[in-house]
């Protein structure tokens, strides 16, 4: 028990986290009350998310970011995001943002409401320790022509602050090609690129991710335990897995964290990070995943010390930022 606290007070470093998927259900509670919107459907009684299955998140997901209308609750959300982070021991934090929740597409809104993510960001890093850094996604369902709007907002704003680009939402829906053109013109801008692939759908999505999209980072990736070749492949090329374990066993992908691949994933070379992806949804934090680990495998501080060091390496901000942070 000495341990697992030891462990669990360690310096994270997360890869993996969609902003409004982090929101706690008070702060989203809050704003509909604020705004006299009507969002009892999407808590349970105990006032946490309620939702069955993957689609039926995406939508509570989806309806809960509806009460977010201006770049002051985006500003507000950050801070209470990065209060949570800090208190997991997170030190880097690499969030998702869609330009589709923030202004529908259109660059100059998007601008308005990154500025005003990113005053938020360097407040909260003065006042809690925290560094923040923004990877642009693209909404998969959505489809590949509103996928190119946000690609071109996050051409547009690509930086120091926007380091990357990426694609989320429903793996079932179209397919990874069907996105190169936003891909491709965030590559242009100079941007590193991420992808979801691998958690609905087999290891044919991460490949596709690698061939077509030229992805470096996979979001989640998991199944592509399922073909050894694939393993070998991304294993020999330091393709880098965000794996979130607790949010695939909340949604069922793996019954258990004992049945989840991580650890033959590690075992066979592959770069492994972990993540929470939307922690209030999955009733998960940093420490707690850190925590699960910990007890699923014998991993000991050193390696979680090393975990750390890993994901860092990982992240999509600058030498300077690694430096700065570690
Ligand atoms: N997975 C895929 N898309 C998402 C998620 C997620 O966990 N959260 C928000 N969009
Ligand atoms: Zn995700």
């Amino acid at each position: 028990e000495e341990a697992l606290s030891e462990i669990a007070a360690l310096p994270k470093v997360e890869l993996h986290l969609h902003l409004e998927g982090a929101a706690p259900p008070s702060f989203i509670r809050g704003l509909a009350a604020e705004k006299r919107v009507d969002l009892s459907g999407i808590f349970r009684p105990d006032g946490t998310y309620a939702f069955e299955g993957f689609r039926h998140f995406l939508q509570v997901y989806e309806a809960a970011t509806g009460v977010l209308r201006s770049p002051e609750d985006y500003a507000r959300l950050v801070r209470a995001v990065m209060e949570q982070s800090a208190e997991e021991g997170v030190v880097y934090s690499e969030t998702f943002l869609s330009p589709d929740f923030c202004g529908g597409g259109d660059v100059d809104a998007w601008r308005d409401y990154l500025a005003a993510m990113v005053e938020a960001a360097e407040a909260g890093e003065r006042d809690l320790g925290v560094t923040l850094r923004g990877v642009v996604t693209c909404v998969r369902h959505f489809g590949p022509e509103r996928a190119k709007a946000a690609a071109r907002c996050a051409a547009e704003t690509a930086g120091e602050w926007i380091t990357g680009f990426g694609m989320g939402g429903d793996e079932n829906a179209y397919e990874q090609k069907d996105f190169a053109w936003s891909f491709d013109c965030a590559r242009e801008a100079g941007l590193r690129l991420t992808t979801h692939a691998g958690e609905w759908r087999g290891p044919e999505e991460v490949r596709a991710a690698l061939d077509h999209l030229g992805c470096e980072r996979i979001g989640h990736g998991v199944r592509a335990i399922e073909d050894p070749a694939l393993v070998e492949r991304i294993a020999e090329d330091g393709i880098v897995l965000e794996t979130c374990p607790g949010s695939n066993v909340a949604l069922g992908v793996y019954p258990t964290l004992e049945a989840h691949p991580i650890g033959k994933l590690r075992e066979r070379g592959v770069t492994v990070t972990v993540s929470t992806d939307d922690p209030p949804f999955f009733h998960t934090t940093m420490r707690e995943e850190y925590r699960r680990l910990a007890r699923v495998h014998d991993w000991d501080a050193e390696a979680f010390r090393d975990l750390a060091r890993i994901s860092l390496n990982a992240a999509f901000c600058d030498a300077a930022t690694r430096e700065r942070v570690a």
